[in-house]
């Protein structure tokens, strides 16, 4: 990503909306999001351009999915021989399809419940907005900080993050890109999709513990 690029999204992301992602995902945007079979394809796309961002080696890694909704990216990643532990904020969402194959644990990303140097990677797919959105500056830097110092730990030595999502501006990517390198030990950069196109592009982030 040059210096130089710039981009802003006018139009007002529900995570601009809604004070917190429990009070978005109630029964009835939740049942809408996870019925969605477009959705779902779009996430499952989403997913294995991630897989391509980590350059895994081979199948039968132990991958967190952080966030995972109703388990669009957890089952794609199941089918593909991973083994895969999916964990959300929202138990409707856990409870939504029978994934109890793929560990569901109701926890909240930032203060993840595992051991130490457990995973070979996580993935994380349109969930940080939710995670950035907080208003009160201070804490959102706090839950950032948990966050990626969380990861960091409970990632093997030689393990990878991925995330998608979907910041409003070049900014959010500095404050984050600050955040990590400030905090924790990972090496990392964007990688932005179709950076010309407004509604095409896709951003990921990837992080390296070395
Ligand atoms: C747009 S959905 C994406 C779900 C799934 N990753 C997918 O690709 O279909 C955003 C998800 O992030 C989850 N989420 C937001 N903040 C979270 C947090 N602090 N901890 C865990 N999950 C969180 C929400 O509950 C929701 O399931």
């Amino acid at each position: 990503m040059s210096d130089d690029y710039f981009f802003n999204v006018k139009r007002k992301r529900p995570e601009e909306l809604f004070e917190s992602v429990l009070d978005y995902y109630t029964n009835e945007t939740l049942s809408m999001y996870a019925k969605s079979k477009s959705i779902m394809r779009t996430q499952r796309k989403i997913t294995l351009r991630a897989l391509e961002i980590l350059e895994l080696k081979k199948n039968h890694f132990l991958i967190l999915d952080a966030g995972c909704g109703p388990g669009f990216v957890s089952i794609y990643l199941d089918e593909l021989g991973h083994k895969t532990i999916a964990l959300d904020i929202i138990s409707g969402f856990l409870k939504f399809y029978d994934i109890k194959d793929l560990n569901p644990i109701l926890a909240d990303m930032c203060f993840p419940p595992f051991q130490p140097s457990m995973f070979d990677a996580i993935i994380s797919i349109s969930a940080l907005q939710w995670i950035y959105k907080d208003s009160n500056l201070k804490k959102k830097d706090l839950v950032l900080i948990s966050l990626f110092k969380s990861f960091y730990t409970i990632l093997k030595p030689k393990g990878k993050v991925v995330i998608q999502f979907y910041p409003k501006n070049k900014t959010v990517l500095d404050n984050i890109g600050d955040i990590i390198a400030k905090n924790t030990n990972f090496n990392g950069n964007f990688i932005i999709d179709n950076p010309n196109s407004p509604k095409k592009r896709k951003i990921y982030l990837l992080l390296k513990k070395e």
